[in-house]
C-alpha cells in the first residue's frame, strides 16, 4: 500500500503524512510541485517531509510548463472568474494532478492524497483531474475525514509523535502561491467590511506607497505569446517572472473579491497578479486592433464559459480542447506590440500597434477622408432599423 501526497511542507499536509500512515497502514511518497511558489516555501522542504515520515520526497519543476501549457492557453481565452480573478491557483491545480499521478506510476503507488479541506475549491479541482487521468487510484482526502480541526490540534497531533515542525499555531491567512499570483484568504478577510489590512499583501508595493513616477513597458505580442520585454526575448516562465518584478513596485494587479465558490458559499479572497495583469492587459490590447464585433463577441463568451471551466477544475475534458481551439485561432493573429504605463496600482495600454491591426486612420478620420462615402450610412440605417420603423407604423395604424 502506498500513497503519494502533494505535499507542501506545511502544517496540514505535515500532519497528514503520519495520519495517512496511522490509519491507512500505508507508505507515504510525498510530492512536492515547484509551480514558482519560491525559495522560501521549497527550502528545505524534502527533509521537512521525511522527518514528518515520508519514505521519499519527490520535488517537480513544473514552472515552464505550467505557463506554456496551463497559463498561455488560458491567458488567449482571456478568461477572468466573475470579473476579476484571474484564477491563479485554478490554473496550478490541473499540473499539480497531472504530475502527481506520474509520480504515482512511476512508484507504483495504488492511492493519492491531498491536503484541501471538504469547503473549498481545490478538492473538486485535484479529484476531477484524478478521475480524469487516474480513474483506478483510490483518494484520499484527511480534511474531510479526521476529527483534527484546528492548527492547535494539528501541532499537537505532531508533538505527540514528536515530528519536528516549525509551523506556528497562530497563522492568519490560508495562501498559496505559484509564479503566476499570490491567494490570500481566512483572518480578518472573512468579514467583508474588513478592508484588508497591509499583513495581507506580499507580492506587491500598496499603491499608496509605489513610486510617485510612471513606469513605461514595452511588450512584443508574438501569436498571443509575450516574447518580449523592453527588446530582451525572456521564455513564457522568465518573461512571466521579468513583468512580475516590474509590475509589482508599482502595486498593479491586486484583486479583492468575493466570489462564488464552486460548492455553493460565497469566499471572501484577496489576489495579487502583478505580471499577468500586465500581460492581460497587453493581450487585450490587441485584440482591440484585431478582433472585428462579432468576433470580440465571440471572444467574450469564449472567455466567460472557459473561467469557469478552469476555475471549476474542468482541465482535463474535450470542452477545454473545443475552446482552447477557439482561442488559439484568434491567438495566432495577436502579433504586435504594446506599450503599458504602471502608476500606482493601475496599467494602462497607451501605444499599440498590429500588422493584423483592422484599425485604419484613414478610414477613422474625423478630418477629410476619401475612402468613406458617408451618404452610404443612410441606407445602413435605413435596413438595419428597418423592424423598428414597420412595428411603429404598425401602432401609428393602430391609433
Ligand atoms: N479562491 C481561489 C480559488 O478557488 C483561491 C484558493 C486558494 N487555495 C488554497 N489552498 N489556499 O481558486
Ligand atoms: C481549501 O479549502 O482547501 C482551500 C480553499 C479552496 O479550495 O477553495
Amino acid at each position: 500500500n502506498k500513497v503519494v501526497l502533494a505535499y507542501s511542507g506545511g502544517l496540514d499536509t505535515s500532519a497528514i503524512v503520519p495520519w495517512l500512515k496511522e490509519n491507512y497502514g500505508c507508505e507515504v511518497v510525498a510530492f512536492v510541485a515547484d509551480v514558482g511558489q519560491g525559495e522560501e516555501e521549497l527550502a528545505g522542504v524534502e527533509q521537512k517531509a521525511i522527518a514528518s515520515g515520508a519514505s521519499a520526497c519527490y520535488v517537480v519543476d513544473l514552472k515552464e510548463e505550467m505557463v506554456s501549457d496551463y497559463i498561455y492557453p488560458t491567458l488567449k481565452t482571456g478568461a477572468t472568474y466573475e470579473g476579476t480573478y484571474l484564477l491563479g491557483t485554478s490554473m496550478a491545480r490541473p499540473i499539480i494532478a497531472k504530475a502527481q499521478v506520474e509520480i504515482a506510476r512511476k512508484v507504483g503507488a495504488d492511492a493519492l492524497s491531498h491536503g484541501c479541506t471538504g469547503k473549498g475549491n481545490d478538492q473538486v479541482r485535484f479529484e476531477s483531474c484524478f478521475s480524469a487521468l487516474a480513474p483506478d487510484l483510490k483518494v484520499i482526502a484527511p480534511w474531510r475525514e479526521w476529527s483534527l480541526s484546528s492548527r492547535e490540534s494539528l501541532l499537537d497531533y505532531l508533538a505527540e509523535r514528536n515530528i519536528p515542525c516549525a509551523a506556528s499555531a497562530t497563522k492568519i491567512y490560508s495562501r498559496d502561491a505559484n509564479a503566476w499570483h499570490i491567494s490570500h484568504e481566512g483572518g480578518e478577510l472573512e468579514d467583508p467590511w474588513n478592508e484588508p489590512s497591509s499583513q495581507v499583501w506580499t507580492m506587491t508595493n500598496s499603491p499608496e506607497a509605489a513610486p510617485d513616477k510612471p513606469e513605461y513597458v514595452s511588450l512584443l505580442v508574438e501569436k498571443g505569446e509575450i516574447t518580449a520585454v523592453n527588446g530582451e526575448r525572456y521564455s513564457p516562465y522568465q518573461c512571466l517572472v521579468k513583468l512580475n518584478e516590474i509590475a509589482a513596485p508599482h502595486g498593479v494587479g491586486r484583486v479583492d473579491i468575493v466570489e462564488n465558490r464552486l460548492v455553493g458559499m460565497k469566499s471572501r479572497g484577496c489576489y495579487e497578479t502583478p505580471g499577468g495583469t500586465v500581460m492581460m492587459a497587453a493581450l487585450q490590447a490587441i485584440d482591440e486592433l484585431i478582433l472585428d464585433k462579432s468576433c470580440r463577441k465571440w471572444k467574450a463568451s469564449l472567455s466567460e464559459e472557459f473561467a469557469h471551466l478552469v476555475y471549476d477544475g474542468r482541465w482535463f475534458t474535450p470542452l477545454k480542447d473545443s475552446i482552447l481551439a477557439a482561442a488559439e485561432s484568434f491567438a495566432q493573429q495577436a502579433t504586435g506590440e504594446v506599450v503599458l504605463k504602471l502608476y500606482k496600482g493601475h496599467v494602462q495600454a497607451v501605444q499599440k500597434q498590429s500588422i493584423n491591426s483592422l484599425y485604419s486612420e484613414d478610414f477613422a478620420t474625423f478630418g477629410e477622408d476619401d475612402v468613406y462615402d458617408q451618404s452610404h450610412a443612410e441606407g445602413f440605417i435605413r435596413l438595419f432599423s428597418l423592424s423598428s420603423r414597420i412595428s411603429a407604423l404598425n401602432k401609428l395604424k393602430q391609433q
